[in-house]
This record gives structure tokens, sequence and C-alpha cells, in this order.
């Protein structure tokens, strides 16, 4: 049977989330906010925007528009600093055995990550020919968990919600696939992401024979 194979991006498919946490703590704490991983682990899967809510909200700040959309493109253009640098070599262990396995078998391959940099991104790292759709942080109006950026995938893959399979590192992404109706696979942390369907450290986990399985359910 032909399903649907929705990767996320950052911390999936590419170790970005490193360069988001670098950009976002350099940002907090040049305005006097506290950062850490526990509080880094919440702005994962969460867009730009809502990300400097929270963080502004942990430090009890308010800002006007326009010093916020300052703040903002600072973090993005920090960002991209690390972005400008990345190759395929930052392509996370076993990603292009799952993705041409996955070819092989004829499977709908898509993208759906809350970024508005994942084009570049994927250009980069030299995958983008390998996504048949890719539904970024341009292509939504209400970002993870809400379930929109995948349901848009599974729309543009032609296959229906629940024939569908999603990759995600975050807890914002896994409850997202769940509301989408789809198999939601947590990479990464089993004790964070416990609401996943199944959870593997990493791709290097995940056998050929689990991805047949999947395919004939
Ligand atoms: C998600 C990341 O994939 O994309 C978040 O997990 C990030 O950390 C979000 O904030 C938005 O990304 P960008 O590249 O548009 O700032
Ligand atoms: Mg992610």
């Amino acid at each position: 049977k032909r399903k649907g194979f929705i990767f996320d991006l950052d911390g999936v498919i590419v170790d970005t989330a490193k360069y988001h946490f670098l950009a976002w703590q350099k940002l907090a704490n040049s305005i006097g906010v506290d950062f850490t991983k526990e509080q880094n682990e919440q702005l994962k899967g969460v867009s730009r925007v809502k990300s400097l809510q929270k963080i502004l909200d942990w430090g009890n700040i308010t800002l006007e528009t326009e010093e916020f959309n300052n703040l903002m493109s600072k973090k993005n253009e920090d960002y991209l600093q690390h972005i400008k640098k990345m190759d395929a070599s930052e392509i996370l262990p076993d990603v292009p055995r799952i993705l041409e396995l996955l070819e092989t078998e004829n499977q709908g391959i898509a993208l759906g990550s809350a970024s508005k940099n994942a084009e570049v991104i994927l250009q980069k790292v030299n995958l983008i020919q390998k996504f048949s759709a890719i539904i970024d942080g341009n292509g939504v109006t209400k970002g993870k968990p809400d379930p929109e950026v995948f349901l848009n995938a599974a729309n543009a893959l032609s296959i229906a919600p629940e024939d569908c399979i999603v990759f995600e590192d975050a807890t914002a992404g896994i409850k997202a696939a769940n509301a989408a109706n789809m198999i939601s696979i947590g990479i990464g942390d089993a004790s964070i992401l416990h609401e996943a369907d199944y959870v593997f450290t990493d791709f290097t986990e995940i056998s050929s024979d689990f991805i047949q399985e999947l395919i004939k359910k």
C-alpha cells in the first residue's frame, strides 16, 4: 500500500535544533532572560513568533511590535549564520537509508516543518529532491500542536491522514500528529516523547522490517 511518510525537519532530518538553541539562548541572554535546556525543549517545533513570545513571557517582558519584530529578525540572522555553513555531513544518521527505502517502496514522502527556512536547509544538505511535498512555516496558519501542517502534507500527497506516519522530535509535533489521526514516531528521548505511538533514539534504531510493517498495516 502507498502510505505517506511525513518528516519534521529540525532535529529529525538535520541537527539544526542545536543552532536554534544557540540563537535563542544568545537572544534571551541579551535581554536579561535565563535560558535553559528545559526551556528550549518547550520551543521545539514551535514557530518563530510563538518562541519569542514564550521567552518574553518567561522574562516578564512586554514589547512594542517593532521591537518584537527586530528581535525576531536578529534571532533569525544569527541562526542563518550557522545554516550558511551546513552541508550534507549534518544529515542525521541513517536518514538517507530510510528515505531510499521509502523511495524504492514507492511511498509518499513529505516534509512537515514549522520552519520558514526549510527549503534553504534541504537545499544545503542536498535532500530537497527527495520530497514530493514540502509544507513549512510559510504554508500554515496554525502551528504545531495544531495538526494543520501534517494534514496539508497528507493532502499534498493525496493520501488519507490515517495512512500517514509522522517522524517528530518535539512534543508539540507528536501532539500535532496524534491530532491529525496519524501514526506518530518520536525521534529522541522516550521520557519526553511519551505521547508518541513509537519512540526511537534515532533512525539507526529503525529497521527495514519495521518500515515494511508500517507500509503493510
Ligand atoms: C521548528 C523548530 O522546526 O521550526 C523551532 O523546532 C523553530 O525551534 C521553528 O522555532 C521555526 O523555525 P524558523 O527557521 O522559521 O525560525
Ligand atoms: Mg523538530
